[in-house]
């Protein structure tokens, strides 16, 4: 059988994680693929880096463009990261060259996502992106497949692990912002730049992207209410735990007569339900739909080996031949998301 044959670029944090899957799991993964799934080439900023992993057998290549047009691979697998410059510029030359794409690019999905998953259905391939939202929690499947059935009413959720963190260890355990902030980075859940996590600016992009495909409209992340963590104080923590509350940075997105509601922004919420429990780098994931109610989905949303596990589920579907619409139904289908007026109550 013939092997599907993956390009990497990035070998940061995610790509080390895939690479480690690859060489780890192949006869799983063989076995579940009924086919090999091999590395032939990678890319990343610096050649000579101890990255902890063997990459002696794979091809080097400096330039990603060169990487995501090599004759020799299927599936371009985009983990650099940064919504346009190269990550952008490789997958776009990767689908006109008739490659797939697994990426797990937010910032660049929820910017250009309509304009590349209408370019990968030009091509006839695929870009899919599940470890782009939640980390290792896969609720782009969740809704493009179980249930598919489902009008979604609403999704909600804290999808930011690096904020989560912070604000749990600033309530559990009393650190400053900047010890907590620190222990974070040291588990790799920080974004390239950090004001995209306490920003929440990262969170919003994860929320617009689930919108498009809870609600069948383009991406708009512009669209988005946002608000970071960054005027969260010591203080407000501990006003909000006296009242039996925690502070969470909370997404909330649904369709109103009014437009699409998308709001990302700190919120109080009771200390003893399962927001209020979350703690760490996990992500939590609400989807409502009118048949099937309510779906609580926990988990790891950042870190090695569950961003690595949710790429590698993408590049399963591939190897498998499953071809689902990336947003669910074609990206050309997609209505525009007319932003609702006034503000959510
Ligand atoms: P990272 O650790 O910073 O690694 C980025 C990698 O990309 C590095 O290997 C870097 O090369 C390479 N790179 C950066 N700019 C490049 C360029 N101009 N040309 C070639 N290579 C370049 O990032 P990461 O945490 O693995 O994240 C990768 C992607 O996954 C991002 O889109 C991120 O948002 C997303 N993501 C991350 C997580 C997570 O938990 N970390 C979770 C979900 C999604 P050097 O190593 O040589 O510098
Ligand atoms: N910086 C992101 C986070 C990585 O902290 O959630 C996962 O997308």
């Amino acid at each position: 059988t013939e092997p599907l044959r993956l390009g990497i670029a990035g070998l940061g944090t995610v790509g080390v994680g895939v690479v480690k899957i690859v060489r780890q799991k192949a006869r799983l993964l063989n076995a579940r693929a009924g086919r090999p799934i091999e590395i032939v080439a990678v890319s990343a900023r610096t050649r000579d880096k101890d990255r902890g992993v063997n990459l002696s057998h794979y091809d080097w290549e400096d330039d990603p463009v060169k990487l995501a047009t090599r004759d020799d691979v299927d599936v371009f697998v985009e983990l650099m990261g940064g919504s346009d410059g190269p990550a952008k510029a490789a997958t776009e030359a990767a689908l006109a060259a008739g490659k797939h794409v697994v990426t797990a690019n937010k910032a660049m999905l929820a910017i250009h996502g309509q304009a590349l998953a209408e370019a990968a259905e030009e091509a006839g391939r695929l870009i899919r992106f599940e470890a782009a939202v939640a980390g290792g929690i896969p609720v782009i499947k969740a809704l493009t497949e179980g249930l598919a059935g489902n009008e979604i009413t609403r999704v909600m959720g804290v999808m930011n692990g690096t904020c989560n963190y912070i604000l749990t260890r600033m309530q559990s355990a009393g650190l400053t912002y900047e010890e907590a902030f620190s222990e974070a980075d040291g588990l790799g859940y920080l974004e390239a730049d950090p004001e995209l996590d306490v920003g929440g600016i990262d969170a919003g992009h994860k929320l617009a992207i689930l919108s498009s495909i809870a609600f069948g409209t383009q991406v708009n992340f512009a669209g988005v209410e946002l608000e970071g963590i960054g005027a969260i104080t010591i203080e407000d923590i501990r006003q909000a735990a006296d009242m039996g509350y925690r502070i969470k940075l909370l997404g909330v997105a649904q369709m109103t007569g009014r437009g699409l509601e998308q709001r990302m922004s700190p919120c109080l919420v009771p200390a003893a339900s399962p927001l209020g429990q979350l703690e760490g780098g996990t992500n939590m994931v609400v989807l409502e739909g009118d048949e099937v109610g309510q779906i609580v989905l926990r988990g790891a949303g950042a870190g090695e080996g569950p961003t690595a596990s949710a790429v590698m589920g993408d590049v399963m579907d591939i190897a498998r031949g499953l071809s689902l619409p990336t947003f669910g139904i074609p990206a050309s289908a997609l209505s525009e998301a007319h932003p609702a007026q006034g503000t959510v109550p």
